[in-house]
């Protein structure tokens, strides 16, 4: 890297800017119910392809634009800043031959670094997870551009689609990483009534989701600045985590079927009640976790009661399943021991069980590679640094196998995360920019 470069910072105040003007899109507490901004809980809404989702992925486009970067969009609904290399067009220029260089050409068989993370959020979520990565890609790129720097590599600020899963999970780096497939368009975790629609509302499609696969040679890596989303970071007094490793997550939507009946006149021993088999299971699983896999961890995030009143006895419960492990065999192991104990109790309160898998993301290691410039990163910028296992999900996951991955982590107070509470102290939030365009320097230049 060249050392006029070591001394890069991005600017604070432009990145603070833009990420209060995007915490406004969708933004909860009184902004739901009309009351005063200072009313507002500081928590954002904006499930993938609502109307305040829509309206973020446009506000990043006009950003894009204002910053004189090149928008891009693709089928899968990615929206990205791009700044293409220039060093052999540059040269190009310079040269007595006069020879004249297609730079678009150039840019296009240039391997890209891609930079970024997620303007979605869950239901009622906070306002930095995503969002906090997607802006300070996009800082970096204005950064890199207004020092007039000549990257090598191309580099991509890019805002990927569904992370969080409201309809699919990574759903926009599976469809780019070349993972994404049909079968998963017809059975998405949140419902193909959903995600036809949503998908609707972007103009996209299963056609066009699955051809958004680039190839592996086209990237050059994949880097992510996020909160923690626990307190690790905080109990050590540490300023940043570096990612070794994302956990895996499976998950499952588990159908106890019963029978429907009057809950005044059926005798209690008469039931097929669906609820026992899911509160049964539930239970279960949650000791099994405990006591025997303490790497793990696993949610019932939704129970769906039908018919779903107070005085019929629930016919069908629908549990939404997931577990989490850093290890592979671990996983399978506990993935046996779970549907083995749903089996158990289905037949125990008489019921019927469906199993329906919904997703598997293998645990992902982060690049070696990566580590160490984000560490060498830390140490110029005077930041203290620990390696973590990251317990969220992340696009980088579905990225791991075809290029360099790596993620920066900077502290979350009282380890809060999707809840409104989730915050992250500014100076954290632009010592983890830093480096980042550190990294992406090293990386890229
Ligand atoms: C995404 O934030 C996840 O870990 O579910
Ligand atoms: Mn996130
Ligand atoms: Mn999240």
């Amino acid at each position: 890297m060249p050392d006029a470069s070591n001394s890069l910072r991005i600017n604070p105040d432009r990145m603070l800017a833009a990420f209060n003007e995007l915490s406004q899109i969708g933004a909860t507490g009184a902004a739901l119910t009309g009351e005063a901004v200072s009313k507002r809980d500081g928590g954002v809404n904006r499930p993938t392809f609502s109307e305040a989702h829509l309206a973020a992925r446009q506000w990043f486009r006009d950003q894009i634009e204002k910053a004189g970067l090149e928008f891009h969009t693709d089928g899968a609904g990615n929206h990205s800043a791009f700044l293409a290399t220039n060093v052999i067009a540059s040269e190009a220029k310079q040269s007595s031959t006069g020879l004249e260089i297609d730079s678009r050409r150039l840019a296009m068989t240039t391997p890209t670094l891609l930079l970024g993370s997620h303007l979605d959020s869950v239901p009622n979520g906070g306002r930095f997870d995503g969002a906090l990565g997607v802006m300070a890609a996009l800082e970096v790129l204005r950064t890199i551009k207004e020092a007039g720097l000549r990257p090598r590599l191309n580099l991509e600020a890019i805002d990927f689609t569904d992370e969080e899963g409201t309809l699919v999970g990574l759903l926009g780096s599976a469809a780019l990483a070349g993972h994404l497939r049909h079968e998963t368009l017809q059975n998405p975790r949140g419902g193909r009534e959903a995600l036809l629609e949503g998908m609707k509302r972007a103009g996209l499609s299963d056609e066009s989701m699955l051809s958004a696969a680039r190839s592996k040679d086209s990237l050059a890596g994949y880097l992510e600045l996020h909160i923690e989303q626990g307190r690790r970071l905080e109990r050590a007094g540490m300023d940043i985590g570096i990612v070794s490793a994302i956990v895996g997550i499976w998950s499952y939507r588990l159908i106890f079927i019963g029978r429907a009946d009057h809950a005044g006149s059926t005798m209690m021993e008469d039931r097929l009640d669906a609820s026992l088999g899911a509160s049964a299971f539930t239970l279960g699983a949650r000791e099994i976790v405990m006591q025997d896999f303490p790497n793990c961890v696993l949610n019932v995030g939704k129970m769906e009661f039908a018919p779903g009143a107070f005085n019929i006895v629930p016919a069908r419960v629908d549990v939404s399943l997931e577990f989490r492990s850093p290890d592979e065999d671990e996983f399978q192991q506990l993935d046996r021991i779970l549907l083995e104990r749903a089996k158990q109790e289905a037949l125990r309160f008489g019921l019927e069980l469906r199993v329906e898998s919904l997703g598997r993301h293998s645990p992902s290691l982060m690049s070696e590679r990566i580590q160490h410039a984000l560490a060498d990163a830390c140490n110029n910028l005077g930041l203290s640094h620990d390696p973590l296992i990251s317990g969220a999900g992340h696009d980088g996951q579905s990225l791991a196998d075809i290029c360099p991955v790596g993620m920066v982590f900077v502290p979350s107070v009282d380890g809060a995360s999707h809840s409104p509470r989730e915050f992250t102290e500014w100076e954290d939030c632009v010592n983890g920019a830093n480096v980042l365009l550190q990294a992406a320097l090293m990386l890229g230049m």
